[in-house]
């Protein structure tokens, strides 16, 4: 009924067949993986104590096993499905982690509002939406949290405003919008506890976003994460986008029409505009990885590294979309970033699409680069 599989240096016993009750997923080896890292940079930053983790929707427990095993905190493992419990309580014995590590069998919100834990990890079906009031609450030091429900999300139907009190639109750079609407959303949920985030390390991949935060404790800093919220303008007819803080939006002070080409603008939020990743922390990530024994190593290493270099700008461009729309042919995307830092400006690859740059530039200082260049 079930088989051993190895991630990292932690042997897990999980379903042969996919049930409804115990849920792994092969593919999410990735996102553990840069997790362990980002746990252990995270853990390493801290004077030496002890830390308490909770992997609240556990599953099989993998990613509460692999913190316990490979970076060796105190773990808390729950999951209201009771075979996924029993099966948990197996994989903690698989492991000899029965000093360490605890199993429960509740609903993660009750557990969360109940006990107070370091470092939280939601990582649910579809959205976290039902799960983050008490994962703030709970939280001291460290927050992670997936989301896979990245449909509204990034403004492909109308559950972003409903689920995330915030209007995405459906742009080229939905995913990044969708990272940040999430974001501005923890923000929100933080604040009500006087408690504000800091992120470190947000990506996303395949068909989930993921963020790992660190939580700071005041109503001043909580009052100042508030000023990081605010809002992005794009305009469909010419593909310039600027964003905008929320107090510029209070005070009207909000343009209604494209400076470029006069059109009308759409504008998505509120979101987090200001820098999703620390570099010291990617980097600290980066080398985290590159010394561990990790099935998805290559892959995680290559993400944190361009999350490194990843300049912070709330959007990015598709380069081939420029081009067919300016009808020419595209070059190679270094050739463009050497041609846009050539002109002064700031320009960088980003994580979120191998074939976008982040930039400075405006849409009509890309296009008159890129109609000379090519
Ligand atoms: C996406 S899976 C978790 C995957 C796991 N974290 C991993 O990395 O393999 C979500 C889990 O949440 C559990 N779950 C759903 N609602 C819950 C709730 N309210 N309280 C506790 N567990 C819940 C489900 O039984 C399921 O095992
Ligand atoms: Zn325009």
């Amino acid at each position: 009924m079930f088989s051993e599989v190895k991630e990292g240096t932690t042997r897990i016993l999980v379903p042969k067949q996919p049930t409804k009750s115990i849920f792994y997923n092969p593919k999410m080896e990735l996102c553990r993986d840069i997790d362990i890292a980002g746990v252990a940079a995270f853990v390493s930053s801290l004077p030496s104590q002890p830390l308490t983790y909770i992997d609240a929707l556990a599953g099989t427990g993998v990613r509460g096993i692999r913190v316990a095993k490979e970076v060796g905190l105190s773990v808390a493992i729950n999951d209201r499905s009771k075979p996924a419990y029993e099966l948990i309580n197996r994989n903690i014995e698989l492991n000899e982690l029965e000093e360490s590590t605890k199993a429960y069998n509740e609903n993660a919100n009750v557990l969360l509002l109940q006990n107070n834990y370091d470092l939280v990890d939601v990582d649910p079906f579809g959205s976290p939406v039902p799960f983050l009031d008490a994962a703030c609450k709970s939280v001291k030091k460290l927050l992670l949290v997936t989301a896979t429900d990245t449909a509204p999300l990034c403004g492909a139907h109308s559950g972003g405003l409903r689920k995330y009190d915030a209007k995405p639109l459906n742009t080229e750079y939905h995913t990044e919008m969708a990272t940040r609407i999430l974001l501005g959303r923890v923000t929100r949920d933080l604040c009500k506890y006087d408690r504000a985030i800091q992120p470190l390390l947000s990506y996303s991949r395949a068909h989930f976003i993921r963020i790992i935060a660190r939580v700071e404790k005041g109503a001043k800093k909580a009052d100042d994460s508030m000023k990081r919220l605010g809002f992005i303008a794009h305009c469909f007819s010419c593909g310039n986008r600027f964003a905008f803080s929320c107090s510029d939006m209070l005070e009207l002070k909000v343009k209604k029409k494209c400076e470029v080409c006069d059109a009308k603008i759409r504008i998505a939020g509120p979101l987090y505009i200001e820098a999703i990743k620390e570099k010291r922390f990617c980097e600290q990530v980066h080398e985290e990885l590159g010394k561990r024994e990790l099935g998805k190593k290559k892959e995680a290493m290559k993400i944190v590294a361009t999350c490194v270099n990843e300049l912070d700008i709330p959007f990015y461009y598709e380069h081939h979309a420029i081009c067919k729309a300016l009808k020419i042919p595209p070059s190679s995307l270094s050739f463009l970033l050497d041609a846009l830092r050539s002109s002064g400006f700031s320009a960088s690859r980003t994580h979120f699409s191998d074939t976008a740059f982040k930039t400075d530039a405006r849409i009509d200082e890309i296009k008159d680069i890129l109609n000379l260049k090519e």
